[in-house]
């Protein structure tokens, strides 16, 4: 059985397939596209997702979409006739509804398929089941509590659940506009990142504040019994979408977030190309805080409800791996299994789980083992382009490869590592990183000026042996995907001092040889050169979506002062280089 999962009309448009029950392929539209967060069909991800199979269309017999426009109609209607200038925003969403109802004529178009030909039944599941299905489904727990957080979609913000088998029972929905994720987005718009997605910037910005403005943040957001409320005079009206549009040409934009109390309590709001001030820090610092204790709070309730060690969690808010890394501190809860794509390209997974688990009534088997679902390349296909690009190259066998690449990496050297299939998720999992020595006190400056160019305070991640971790960090629970920020013991911080942060943390990736043999005994290679069983590890881009193909990561070689790229059994150089 075939099950297409999608993720359209929304941003990190998506899709997956899941053929008996296993995801065999997934992928968000921006890789292959190249615009980040697009929003519109993911009709290249559908043919990538056909093509892993040798499927077409034809022999889809689900799709199911991670969207369902009919919930929670008579709250939306409520909602538009308490803010009559969002009505045009209901309206918006109605007609998007009414296109979704014939999938066949949208997909038909950009496959060159026939939509006589195409015999899918079609699934709309609700955002936030779909959110948290992605992570339940893949984590292999036969129960667990289940947690999904983010702006918005399908009208929740917030979603609680008992998962049990191939169920998923949902305790508690918090609607719009009270939500962590707009929130968020409101303080981070007002401190001058107001693109759709920089809040993880953000998220490393706020330890160089100070709670100057605890208790001033804490007014827009507080307990509510059992779920939480937002003070609304911080806020502008945000509607049904909470300020996300997504424009003709599938482009993200967002609305302001802050209202006119915001200006009148902390002066005029920075803007992009500004300075960061001492204040903007201060606010980042406070809005961190007060997030953190709003998502303990629900997961305190969320526990006392599902009394279990396990939590499966996913939405864009679970991406606040700061947050994350203090789950076991803070809370009941003693595991964690979190979406490798928590954001919302992750629906297309969790709504074709649900269809096939919860829907077909299909048992489950299947574990999420490694976040490697994208495409891979042949040896052929790496060389031409290679060729193509005029790099000089040698092909070497795996044993002198990563001899010679832990070799330069150890002698400070910048090396783009392009392996086997490609992440799902926003994070690079070593085999699209940009890959460096963590030990050197100069690298981050180094991979800002010659690559990267990113704002100063944003820190670098290691990924560090799964089986050194406990010596490194102290929390030894696994970070699989890059989700978990953990305190760096003492005695470690200066063997990882380009990725400790200014706090003494880390946004570790735990690496074993199960999940990725050649990434594991890459930092083992460097491990017997340095002592030290890390590697700094950044995303393969440049400003742009994580490279895909050979191509672009040869195009982003070429752009950036990389000094080496390890690309499949080849390893390339610049022309002028000797
Ligand atoms: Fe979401």
């Amino acid at each position: 059985m075939l099950v297409l999962g999608l993720n359209m009309f929304h941003a990190d448009a998506s899709a997956a397939l899941v053929q008996d029950g296993e995801v065999v392929f997934a992928i968000a539209e921006e890789r292959l596209n190249r615009v980040k967060h697009y929003g519109g069909i993911p009709a290249l991800a559908v043919q990538a997702c056909l093509n892993s199979v040798g499927a077409t269309i034809a022999d889809i017999d689900h799709v199911a979409v991670g969207r369902d426009s009919d919930a929670h109609l008579i709250k939306k209607a409520q909602y538009a006739l308490l803010n009559p200038t969002k009505i045009l925003n209901l309206i918006q969403i109605r007609k998007r509804r009414e296109a979704m109802d014939d999938l066949r004529a949208l997909l038909a178009r950009p496959l060159q398929a026939d939509p006589q030909r195409m015999r899918f039944h079609q699934h709309n599941v609700e955002h936030h089941i779909a959110h948290i299905a992605s992570a339940f489904y893949c984590s292999g727990w036969e129960k667990a509590a289940g947690f999904s957080y983010d702006g918005s979609g399908d009208f929740v913000t917030t979603m609680l659940a008992r998962c049990e088998g191939t169920d998923i029972e949902i305790l508690e929905r918090v609607f719009v506009p009270h939500s962590l994720g707009s929130f968020y987005t409101m303080i981070c718009d007002f401190i001058g990142y107001r693109k759709y997605g920089d809040e993880g910037k953000v998220m490393g910005l706020a330890p160089y504040g100070t709670d100057a403005y605890y208790e001033q943040i804490c007014d827009m957001m507080s307990p509510n019994g059992r779920t939480f409320k937002l003070n609304l005079a911080y806020f502008m009206p945000l509607g049904s979408t909470q300020g996300m549009q997504i424009n003709e040409d599938g482009t993200v934009a967002l609305a302001r977030h802050y209202s006119p109390k915001m200006v009148g309590l902390f002066g005029q709001p920075r803007e992009p190309s500004g300075e960061i001030t001492q204040r903007d820090m201060d606010l980042a610092f406070a809005m961190q805080k007060r997030f953190e204790e709003i998502f303990f709070h629900l997961l305190d309730r969320l526990h006392r409800q599902v009394p279990c060690d396990d939590l499966a969690m996913a939405g864009g808010c679970a991406l606040n791996s700061v947050a994350n890394g203090k789950i076991f501190n803070q809370t009941p809860f003693r595991r964690t299994w979190i979406q490798p794509a928590a954001g919302d390209e992750g629906l297309a997974v969790g709504a074709a789980l649900y269809a096939y688990h919860a829907i077909l009534k299909q048992p489950r088997q299947y574990v999420l083992k490694d976040p490697y679902l994208g495409p891979e390349f042949s040896d052929a296909r790496i060389r031409q382009a290679l060729d193509s690009a005029a790099l000089k190259y040698r092909r070497l066998e795996r044993e002198p490869l990563l001899e010679q690449v832990a070799d330069k990496i150890a002698a400070g050297q910048v090396v783009g590592w392009f392996q086997g299939r490609m992440e799902w998720g926003p994070r690079a999992l070593g085999n699209r990183s940009i890959l460096a020595h963590p030990g050197l006190p100069n690298m981050k400056d180094i991979l800002n000026a010659r690559i990267k160019r990113r704002e100063w305070f944003r820190p670098f991640a290691p990924s560090i042996l799964a089986d050194r971790q406990d010596e490194y960090f102290e929390h030894a629970h696994p970070s699989p995907f890059m989700l978990h920020v953990y305190k760096i013991r003492p005695d470690k911080r200066r063997q990882l001092c380009a990725v400790n942060h200014v706090d003494d943390t880390g946004r570790l990736q735990s690496v074993t040889r199960q999940e990725n043999p050649i990434y594991y005994e890459l930092i083992q290679a460097f491990q017997r050169r340095t002592g030290v069983p890390a590697l700094l590890n950044t995303s393969f881009n440049e400003n742009e979506p994580i490279v895909c193909t050979p191509e672009d990561a040869i195009d982003c070689f070429c752009r950036t002062k990389m000094d080496v790229l390890a690309i499949g059994p080849f390893l390339a150089v610049k022309a002028e280089d000797p």
